[in-house]
């Protein structure tokens, strides 16, 4: 379902040029676990942010479900990320003015019309159930513990019910138990058939998955 074809990305600040990623050739199928493993500043966060479209190759092609992410819109490409892509961050990336609830509804405002206000509230204190964060919904990103901000995120990235998860270190800045119950999070979602892509320096984590992918200077090594 997730097709790179020989993606490169150079990244060019005053003078000096950064070659992110170099002739990446990689498939990822439809429900695969995958874990993407490699030193600092090896293209990681980079090809996890060109798989979300977030970013995009400045050479090569990426694919998804057989079709070019390079044909689509400014719109499109919204689009294609509210329904298709859940991201997980290392920061969590909740807006801090919003409460828990109203941080897991805002992906469904790029989907248009899905759900109304009602349904979307109910849908929000649904995920934060299944993250275990029923008894926190009315709180503030500050008036959370790290490890639950983190399983706010993971409720909001599933609030479309995208089928690719993108997590890119998620439990860099948690501590063991935090970090035990983040993988199992992730792992339930592998095991309803979600495509779960994350990165991670954790050795833990490259046994959890049923892949590993292995980045070194921006090109991939064994798979
Ligand atoms: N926006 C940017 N502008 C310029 N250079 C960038 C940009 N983003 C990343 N880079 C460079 O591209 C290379 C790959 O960065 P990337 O963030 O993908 O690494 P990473 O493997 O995620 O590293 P880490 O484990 O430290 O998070 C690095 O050398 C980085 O400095
Ligand atoms: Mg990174």
């Amino acid at each position: 379902m997730i097709q790179l074809q020989h993606v490169s990305k150079v990244f060019r600040k005053t003078g000096t040029a950064v070659h992110a990623l170099k002739d990446v050739t990689l498939d990822i199928r439809a429900g695969e676990f995958t874990a993407i493993w490699g030193p600092s500043g090896s293209g990681k966060s980079t090809l996890l942010n060109i798989i979300g479209a977030l970013d995009f190759p400045d050479d090569g092609d990426y694919l998804f479900n057989g079709e070019s992410i390079r044909r689509f819109s400014d719109l499109e490409i919204s689009r294609f990320r509210a329904a298709n892509i859940g991201f997980i961050f290392q920061s969590y990336n909740l807006l801090p003015n919003l409460r828990a609830w109203e941080n897991v509804v805002l992906p469904a405002r790029y989907t248009g019309k899905r759900f109304n206000k009602a349904e979307s509230k109910a849908r929000a204190m649904k995920l934060l159930e299944q993250v275990g964060l029923s008894e926190r919904s009315e709180h503030l990103p500050s008036e959370l513990s790290g490890g639950e901000e983190q399983r706010v995120a993971i409720a909001r990235a599933l609030m479309n019910d995208p089928q690719v998860i993108l997590a890119d270190e998620p439990t860099g800045n948690l501590d063991t138990n935090n970090h035990q119950v983040i993988l199992a999070i992730l792992r339930e979602l592998h095991s309803q058939g979600k495509t779960v892509l994350v990165v991670s320096h954790n050795p833990e984590v490259v046994e959890m998955t049923e892949r590993t992918v292995r980045l070194r200077d921006g090109q991939l090594e064994e798979q």
